[in-house]
């Protein structure tokens, strides 16, 4: 989609708003697929209500991107603008047993750099990609550890009051892979509250968990992690696995043959393939097993 109303485009200047005209979003994720769209790089948190008044008026379509390591994109001309809150470096405060980080900050560069002041509980983090943002409204978790836990405050854009609000950890749900953020809710500021523990054991911790990630996962390869949350009790990677499906494609879509529940990107795959493959292998588990596997990655539907 093209911003070409000019005065919008006068006004969201005024505000620092940085406009990048027909941006291939497949360049912004982590699938590689996605189509393109007119992007608004937000360089001030403190304008997002004001921008987001704009765009209504304005009757433009918008989502917002975060590290785009979650999500499935359209391919072709897309309707709606993406916003992206430009990665901060390293984005994140420490105070005491407190971190202050900025909902762009990569999480993995977040988790090293709370261990090398001494604050850990989040080693199981390190290799998961994204931005801290991400993270939280998915409450993204791995091995024994899941984000949400050390949550003591959310600063975040609230699309029902059309606010920027601050929310008590307490207030928040984080359940397994899903939060009771609103859909439209932009994170933008994150306060964690995380265990002492010497910079040389965290360390260690991170190792561990970044060995076990190589053992098992396509690091090397185009995908957004794991493709379908685990069903309760049962695993989803293990389900695909045992149907035989490692190397299964449609196109340039592939199920991974080192964990059947990361789709892989191959070279030049289209999100319909991807969303073809998905499609098929949900049925082939729901006809074997009787489970219907749900989305972990966020598709984002015409
Ligand atoms: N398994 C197979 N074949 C496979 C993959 C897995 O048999 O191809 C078996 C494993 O041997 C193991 C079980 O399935 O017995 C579980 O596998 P794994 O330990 O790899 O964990 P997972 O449940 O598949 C979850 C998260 C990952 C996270 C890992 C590590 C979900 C959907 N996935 O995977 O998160 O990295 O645990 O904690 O919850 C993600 O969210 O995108 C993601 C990759």
């Amino acid at each position: 989609m093209r911003i070409e109303n000019q005065a919008l485009i006068g006004r969201l200047k005024e505000l620092g708003v940085e406009l990048r005209p027909a941006v291939p979003l497949k360049e912004k994720t982590s699938l590689e697929i996605g189509g393109t769209t007119d992007e608004l790089l937000l360089h001030r948190y403190d304008t997002i209500p004001e921008v987001m008044r704009l765009l209504a008026d304005a009757q433009v379509p918008h989502r917002f991107l975060g590290g785009g390591t979650n999500v499935l994109i359209p391919d072709g001309e897309l309707p709606w603008v993406v916003l992206h809150l430009p990665a901060a470096t390293p984005g994140v405060r420490v105070e005491g047993n407190s971190a202050l980080v900025d909902a762009s900050a990569d999480l993995g560069g977040m988790v090293t750099f709370c261990a090398k002041h001494d604050l850990g509980g989040m080693e199981g983090l390190i290799g998961v990609p994204g931005s801290v943002g991400g993270a939280l409204r998915m409450n993204a978790g791995a091995y024994g550890t899941q984000i949400g836990t050390w949550v003591r405050e959310v600063e975040l854009y609230r699309a029902e009051s059309g606010e920027v609000e601050t929310l008590r950890g307490d207030d928040i749900r984080f359940d397994y892979r899903h939060t009771s953020f609103g859909p439209d809710d932009v994170m933008l500021r994150v306060k964690l509250e995380l265990p002492s523990q010497p910079y040389k054991e965290i360390l260690a911790g991170i190792r561990v968990c970044n060995e076990k990630r190589r053992a098992s996962q396509p690091l090397n390869q185009k995908s957004a992690g794991c493709i379908f949350k685990n069903p309760s009790g049962g695993s989803a990677g293990r389900m695909i696995d045992e149907l035989k499906l490692k190397g299964h494609r449609v196109g340039d879509a592939m199920v991974s043959d080192r964990h059947a529940n990361f789709f892989v990107n191959l070279a030049h795959a289209t999100c319909d393939e991807m969303l073809r493959l998905i499609d098929d292998v949900r049925e082939r588990v729901r006809a074997a097993y009787g489970v219907e596997l749900e989305n972990e990655v966020i598709f984002w539907r015409n």
